[in-house]
């Protein structure tokens, strides 16, 4: 299925749910390709996705994953979440928050992510609810456990955009920035976020 079939889809949930969707287009193939590429290339890990939305990123972590380990996707939207779940037997769909993810991967009986990439719109939430949702990210990854997500490069300096950088650098001992995705509408790019900082007490 390609990205001109889920148009009217993304744009009519959109227009109904401007801030949980929080941007008038799916992503681009490019920018599918540089956020999934931390997916290991052997073994059976598991992935999580958040807000996959009509699988922009879902396509490609299939292909990268290759019928391998287990992909789950938390989506909001229980419009999307049905789409994709319909176009994508092999992941387990959840039509929850990504705020759950704890108790989500808990009931799912894996005991950590291995890699988590996330399509939410950070720069929409509020920082309360960045800071709940980065934390259950934190929880849910193992040790060697990699978190990537994407901004729009136009809105890295509003005040929201800068509060979740801040929130990524506290919760993860590094975190680098990919290449700016031109190609994207509107261009964005790649947080690759690495060793998740535990937090004590
Ligand atoms: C900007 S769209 C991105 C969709 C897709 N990943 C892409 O890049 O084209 C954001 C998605 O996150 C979903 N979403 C928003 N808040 C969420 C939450 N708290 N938990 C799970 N999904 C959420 C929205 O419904 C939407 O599908």
């Amino acid at each position: 299925m390609s990205v001109i079939n889920d148009l009217p889809t993304f744009v009519t949930q959109f227009v109904r749910h401007p801030l949980a969707v929080g941007a008038a287009l799916p992503s681009g193939t490019r920018l599918a390709r540089d956020i999934t590429a931390a997916v290991p290339r052997t073994g059976h890990p598991v992935v999580v996705e958040l807000g996959p939305g009509t699988g922009a990123f879902t396509r490609t972590l299939r292909e990268r994953l290759g019928g391998r380990g287990h992909h789950l996707a938390v989506e909001v939207n229980p419009r999307f979440a049905a789409r994709l779940a319909q176009r994508h037997p092999g992941v387990r769909v959840l039509a929850a928050d990504a705020a759950a993810l704890g108790a989500l991967l808990a009931a799912e009986r894996h005991p950590y992510a291995d890699l988590v990439v996330s399509g939410l719109p950070w720069a929409a939430f509020r920082a309360e609810r960045q800071r709940d949702i980065l934390h259950a990210v934190v929880g849910a990854l193992g040790g060697s456990g990699v978190f990537t997500t994407f901004a729009y490069r136009h809105a890295l300096v509003t005040p929201p955009a800068r509060t979740f950088r801040r929130l990524l650098e506290g919760l993860f001992e590094e975190v680098t920035v990919g290449r700016t995705v031109w190609g994207n509408v509107p261009p964005a790019l790649v947080y690759h976020c690495r060793r998740p900082v535990r937090r004590t007490g």
